[in-house]
């Protein structure tokens, strides 16, 4: 059995803080036994692993892995794409069709955001949970399937179930072991392990000198809360790593790469508390806009030398409560910014484009319009591979899918 520094190098786990040695060496000691095991945690704070350890520490390495984002795929498929279908029993059931339950046969499934999971599908689930057993959509033979689930959310489940979204007895057979994976602001010491080790793999991506942060920089790395956790702390890296010119980065610098706290109080604004993926995801999109917007008027400030003409247009300072309470004052129906800032002429055609940022918010843009006007980027910038756009919005695909009929995106 490898031990848990072999298994952090193998994987690729960077941080020593004990709260997650803990759940690592409890993944270790549980990996060879067929127990159900449920990860738990925050969004970006490391879960995907945890079951790719699980599968190939276990007798069941030689078989299928499987994982199934359950968040991503459409309700009305899900079924059939979980549990196989019968020809005919559907319109478009041209053949009959295995589900991930008979190909994993004697292997592992991963169920991600498990919590997404419609209530019809989690019956399904827990009698292939309980008997070992399934039934092809459209077919009245059960089927016997061997397959080890493991299954993770971010999301808090006993509020799932207190709402009637998620099923009791099914938590209580997927709970069987908890991993809980604790957010980075546990985590404290491996904040700048984790800066250190993404600076550094981006200058090699890159090919740059990698960027370093000022001792008062690292303090404030430190006490950042990271709602985003370390998918967030990655993402920001990149971005410093690509856009500033100083690789010695200030306190001052990176703070504009960070969320403020107020905002971080603002979805009970947005939607109503019954519905917790969807307020973590309007979340994430608001967190998005007001960080595109911050680096946008922080790159804006770099490169036009005489904004100072414009203050009394644009309110640069990034302490301006345009910035620092966007929605928390009154919920705003418009972000106000006033029109787009010229850039100075002294830019090409070319690097204008470069510079320019994805979305400008002008004083008739609502947050509707800027989260439609994102998405239709995303998109653009992933060629339509809604996966990816999802990825690059921090939002589920099944939100996105929603928000693109919403937005007549398609
Ligand atoms: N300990 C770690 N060391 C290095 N990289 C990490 C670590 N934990 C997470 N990451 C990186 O952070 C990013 C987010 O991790 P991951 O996708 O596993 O998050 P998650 O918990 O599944 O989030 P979500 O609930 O939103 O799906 C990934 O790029 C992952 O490689
Ligand atoms: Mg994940």
């Amino acid at each position: 059995m490898l031990d848990i520094q072999q298994i952090k190098q193998r994987f690729g786990i960077i941080g020593n803080s004990p709260l997650l040695n803990r759940e690592i060496e409890k993944t270790i000691l549980i990996a060879p036994t067929d127990l159900t095991v449920l990860i738990i945690g925050e969004s970006g704070v490391g879960k995907e692993v945890f079951p790719q350890i699980i599968h190939q520490n276990s007798s069941r390495k030689h078989g299928s892995y499987i994982a199934v984002n359950c968040g991503a795929i459409p309700e009305g498929t899900i079924d059939s794409e979980l549990f196989g279908h019968e020809k005919g029993s559907f319109t478009g059931a041209l053949a009959e069709r295995k589900g991930y339950f008979e190909v994993a046969d004697k292997g592992t499934i991963f169920l991600d955001e498990v919590g997404e999971l419609p209530l019809a599908t989690q019956a399904r689930l827990l009698r292939v949970l309980e008997y070992g057993e399934f039934i092809k959509v459209g077919s009245s033979k059960v089927q016997k399937t061997n397959v080890r689930i493991v299954a993770a959310t971010n999301v808090d489940l006993l509020k799932a179930i207190r709402n009637g979204k998620f099923r009791e007895d099914l938590y209580y057979r997927l709970n069987t072991v908890p991993v809980n994976i604790p957010p980075l602001r546990d985590r404290k010491d491996d904040i700048l392990l984790l800066f250190r080790k993404f600076s550094s793999d981006f200058a090699e991506k890159y090919q740059m000198p990698p960027i370093h942060l000022t001792e008062e920089a690292k303090a404030v790395l430190v006490k950042y809360r990271w709602p985003g956790n370390i998918r967030e702390l990655k993402n920001i890296t990149e971005r410093m790593s690509i856009i500033e010119q100083e690789r010695a980065i200030s306190a001052d610098v990176l703070k504009a790469y960070l969320v403020t706290p107020e905002f971080d109080q603002l979805p009970a604004l947005m939607n109503s508390d019954s519905d917790q993926r969807t307020f973590n995801n309007e979340r994430e999109i608001l967190y998005q806009i007001l960080f595109d917007m911050r680096k946008d008027i922080n790159d804006l400030k770099k490169l036009v030398p005489e904004l100072g003409k414009l203050n009394s247009q644009v309110p640069t300072d990034l302490n301006h409560p345009v910035y620092q309470h966007p929605v928390s004052q009154d919920i705003p129906k418009k972000i106000i910014v006033d029109e787009p800032v010229p850039y100075a002429d002294e830019y090409t055609e070319e690097e204008e484009k470069e510079h320019e940022p994805d979305i400008f918010p002008t004083a008739t843009m609502s947050l509707n319009e800027v989260e439609k006007e994102m998405i239709r980027k995303a998109l653009e910038r992933h060629k339509g591979k809604r996966r990816n756009a999802a990825l690059d919005l921090k939002i589920s695909e099944r939100t996105l899918y929603r928000k693109i009929k919403e937005y007549g995106l398609e």
